[in-house]
């Protein structure tokens, strides 16, 4: 059987109009710009409109990368959508996207590791185009995590936000170089052992209720330096690449200062990571995308450069993955 590999072709996003800032936080909640700032590096976030859904944010995410592709909703043979906040219990959110961008063939299904999703929904999309089963692929992250925090909570209700980025991919014959364009390794890891350290107090089995976030920050933080250290030094060692052949670092956005310790504890250069957190907060599935589109727009990324991504969400699932864009 012939291989293929996954090269980006187009990247979107899209972010619901309505700002809320961490002043407009301090009026709602026992805290402050400063502290917010400080311990996050967030300034805003953006919050989905009344009736404005996961599906209608991926949907404009969606159209978006099609457009940045050149390609059409026809063109698509699958589509994956990473989310933790989908529209409904089922069907899945992603074959909406598929009823709103037109495409009447191919397949799609929702995929939920949440803030790591969008890595994981890469590496499936990834395997099915490199076995043939699908030419052209939409990788989607979308989350409307504003529906599911706290708003009492001051812990966790300053750290989200609601987004949604996209990619097409798109199947080019041969298996990936380390020169050519296209995924070149992912690496993808959980441990059911701490779900309890992050996550949603709801769910249609348990509590027929939606529920809310819920996570212990602190040792959330001290994991995700650790296992996303660990994730990024053993993709670039199954692929004998170092630190110095990574054109940019696109990192999963929860915090300014997990960004940073991950960075002082491999030697990345802080003039190589993207980072969005200030303005978007932590999007879950959607941020890297976001980030990616980001800098890509504004010039930062090229084509043939090597990106790395890495995330770490609740379950805990985490992961890396190396592509040449
Ligand atoms: O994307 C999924 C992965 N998620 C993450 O990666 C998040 C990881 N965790 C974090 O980013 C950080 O742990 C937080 C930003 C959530 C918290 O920062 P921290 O430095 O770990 O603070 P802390 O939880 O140890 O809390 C320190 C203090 C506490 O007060 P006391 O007990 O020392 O009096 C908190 O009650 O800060 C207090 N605090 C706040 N104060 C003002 C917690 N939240 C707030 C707040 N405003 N919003």
């Amino acid at each position: 059987m012939s291989r293929f590999r996954s090269v980006i072709a187009g990247i979107g996003s899209y972010l619901p109009e309505k700002i809320l800032t961490n002043k407009d936080l301090a009026s709602m909640v026992d805290t402050s710009d400063e502290w917010i700032k400080q311990r996050t590096g967030i300034k805003q976030r953006h919050i989905a409109a009344k009736g404005e859904t996961t599906a209608d944010l991926g949907t404009k995410a969606a159209n978006a990368a099609l457009k940045a592709a050149g390609l059409e909703a026809g063109d698509m043979d699958l589509i994956i959508l990473a989310t933790a906040t989908p529209d409904l219990t089922f069907p899945a959110t992603a074959t909406l996207i598929q009823a709103n961008i037109g495409m009447v063939r191919g397949f799609a299904f929702d995929l939920n590791a949440v803030c790591s999703g969008f890595i994981y929904a890469l590496a499936t999309a990834d395997s099915f185009i490199a076995r043939g089963q699908a030419r052209n692929a939409l990788v989607i992250g979308a989350e409307t995590f504003s529906r599911i925090l706290d708003w009492e909570d001051r812990t966790t209700c300053v750290l989200f936000g609601d987004g949604a980025g996209a990619v097409v991919l798109t199947g080019e014959p041969g298996a990936p170089g380390m020169g050519e364009r296209g995924i070149i390794h992912s690496y993808l890891r959980s441990d059911g052992r701490f779900s309890d350290l992050l996550y949603v107090d709801g769910g249609p089995s348990k509590t027929q209720t939606v529920g809310h976030l819920r996570m212990s920050g602190n040792q959330v933080f001290r994991h995700a330096i650790t296992n996303i250290s660990g994730s990024i030094a053993k993709v670039l060692d199954d692929t004998g690449l170092t630190v110095t052949d990574v054109d940019w670092f696109v990192p999963h956005q929860a915090n300014q200062r997990i960004l940073e310790g991950v960075s002082r504890r491999l030697g990345i250069p802080e003039g190589r990571v993207i980072t969005t957190v200030a303005e978007h907060g932590n999007t879950s599935a959607a941020s890297i995308p976001l980030a990616m589109d980001v800098a890509a727009k504004d010039g930062r990324i090229k084509t043939g450069d090597l990106v790395l991504i890495e995330a770490l969400g609740g379950g805990f699932t985490w992961g890396a993955a190396l592509v040449r864009m």
